[in-house]
Parts: C-alpha cells; sequence; structure tokens
C-alpha cells in the first residue's frame, strides 16, 4: 500500500509518462506582433510563416485578387502545400481584411484603368466629390483639366497620364450616354 502511494506521488510530481509535449502557444505581443487579431490569423500565422518571415508579407498591401495571385505563386514557385479550399479561403479573408486595399480609400471612384491617377492629382487640392458630382461631356472635362492648369495651378500631366485621366474621367463620369442622338422608329 504504502510503495503504491509512494508510486502515485512520483507519477504526480514528475507529470506522468507519455503526457504529449504541449506546442507553446504564440504569444500576443511577441510573435503575433505584426499581425492583428482576426478570424484566420492562425491559418495565416502557421501557413506563411513556415518559410520566410512575416515581414515578408506583413509590410505588403494588395486586393484580394493579388493576394490569391501571391498564394498561387508560393504553392507553384515555392513549394509551399496547396492549401485546402476552405483555409485558402480563411487566408484570403484575412489578407484583405487586414492587409488590403480598401474600396473606400478611393473616395468613392469607380474602379477603371486611371482611376488611380486621378484620385492622387486631383485629391491634392480638393475633395473627389466636387470631382464625381460633375458628370461632364469628354470635351468639358477636357477644358475643366485645361482650366485646373492654367487658373488653379494643377501641374499639367504628362500627355499619355492626360489621356488616361480624360479617358477615365468621360468614361466613368461622364454624361456621353445622355448625348449620343437616340435611334428611335
Ligand atoms: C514553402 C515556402 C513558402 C511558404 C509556405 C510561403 N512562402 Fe511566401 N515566399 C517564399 C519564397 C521562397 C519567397 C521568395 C523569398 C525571397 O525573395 O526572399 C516568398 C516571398 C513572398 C512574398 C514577397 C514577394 C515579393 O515579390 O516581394 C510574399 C508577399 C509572400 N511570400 C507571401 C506569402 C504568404 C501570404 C504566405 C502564406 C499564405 C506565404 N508567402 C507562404 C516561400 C514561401
Ligand atoms: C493645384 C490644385 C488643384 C488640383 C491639382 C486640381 N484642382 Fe480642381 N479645383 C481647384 C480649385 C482651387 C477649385 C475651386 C475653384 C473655384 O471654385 O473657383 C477647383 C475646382 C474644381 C472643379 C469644380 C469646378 C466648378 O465649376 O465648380 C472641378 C470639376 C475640378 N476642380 C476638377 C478637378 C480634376 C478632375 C482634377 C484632377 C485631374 C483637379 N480638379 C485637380 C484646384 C485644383
Amino acid at each position: 500500500m504504502r510503495s503504491v502511494i509512494l508510486l502515485l506521488t512520483v507519477v504526480t510530481v514528475i507529470g506522468g509518462p507519455g503526457l504529449p509535449a504541449r506546442a507553446a502557444e504564440p504569444t500576443e505581443a511577441g510573435v503575433y506582433a505584426s499581425l492583428p487579431k482576426g478570424p484566420g490569423r492562425d491559418a495565416v500565422y502557421f501557413t506563411c510563416r513556415a518559410c520566410h518571415s512575416q515581414l515578408q508579407f506583413t509590410r505588403q498591401r494588395m486586393s484580394r485578387a493579388a493576394w490569391d495571385g501571391q498564394i498561387t505563386t508560393m504553392v507553384k514557385k515555392h513549394g509551399m502545400a496547396a492549401p485546402e479550399p476552405w483555409t485558402r479561403t480563411l487566408i484570403l479573408n484575412y489578407l484583405s481584411a487586414h492587409l488590403g486595399v480598401d474600396e473606400e480609400d478611393w473616395q468613392g471612384l469607380p474602379p477603371g484603368s486611371g482611376r488611380e491617377q486621378v484620385f492622387y492629382l486631383c485629391q491634392a487640392c480638393h475633395s473627389l466629390a466636387i470631382v464625381k458630382q460633375q458628370g461632364l461631356s469628354r470635351d468639358a472635362w477636357d477644358e475643366s483639366l485645361t482650366w485646373m492648369v492654367k487658373e488653379q495651378n494643377m501641374p499639367e500631366p504628362e500627355p499619355a497620364d492626360r489621356k488616361l485621366i480624360l479617358d477615365y474621367l468621360s468614361e466613368n463620369l461622364g454624361i456621353t450616354r445622355n448625348l449620343r442622338p437616340k435611334r428611335r422608329r
């Protein structure tokens, strides 16, 4: 009897045989540091940290589509094990929520070629609300750009940029649709 109690005591003290070693949990302040809290963080942490520092991706800001492409590159070029579809979705949700480019950052400018140029050039002096509320013909946008340069000190864009900007404005914030003569029978 006494030896049984002794054995139990010994087992309790050394923790018992065969207990699985617990992996250290990543701590909030430590390793997770640059990964904000949110669903999918563990999936990103354990998948992406296998090969490189998380700084390799936490400094980047990309659209969801670009992150998706990045994952494909990791799998195709760098030998990352292809994640299960649900894990991939979880990872993508996390990356685009926390390391994404926000649609709201464009102040409501519709997507399209030239958006970036319009955004950075015009927003330097005034809210884009002024630009969005117009709805001008291509000629009127053209005049408006000239007026910005001549009278408001807007730097003259390079010809290629100017065309891109004009295309964007007249396609996305134009009234060409209304000006086109309607064919009726
Ligand atoms: C099997 C290894 C492996 C895994 C897992 C992996 N990567 Fe990579 N990743 C690489 C290698 C290799 C490079 C290129 C390293 C270099 O250029 O220093 C890289 C580079 C990158 C870059 C930088 C690309 C650039 O053009 O600067 C990003 C962003 C990135 N990885 C994101 C991720 C994300 C997000 C995950 C998780 C979904 C991930 N990686 C998982 C191997 C991996
Ligand atoms: C260097 C400063 C500057 C830049 C850059 C600039 N604007 Fe302006 N913009 C102004 C000022 C100042 C006004 C207000 C003028 C006024 O009301 O007299 C204005 C007004 C406007 C208006 C309103 C005109 C009206 O009749 O109410 C439109 C439209 C406009 N800008 C379009 C643009 C577009 C498009 C861009 C980018 C391609 C742009 N602006 C870039 C300075 C600028």
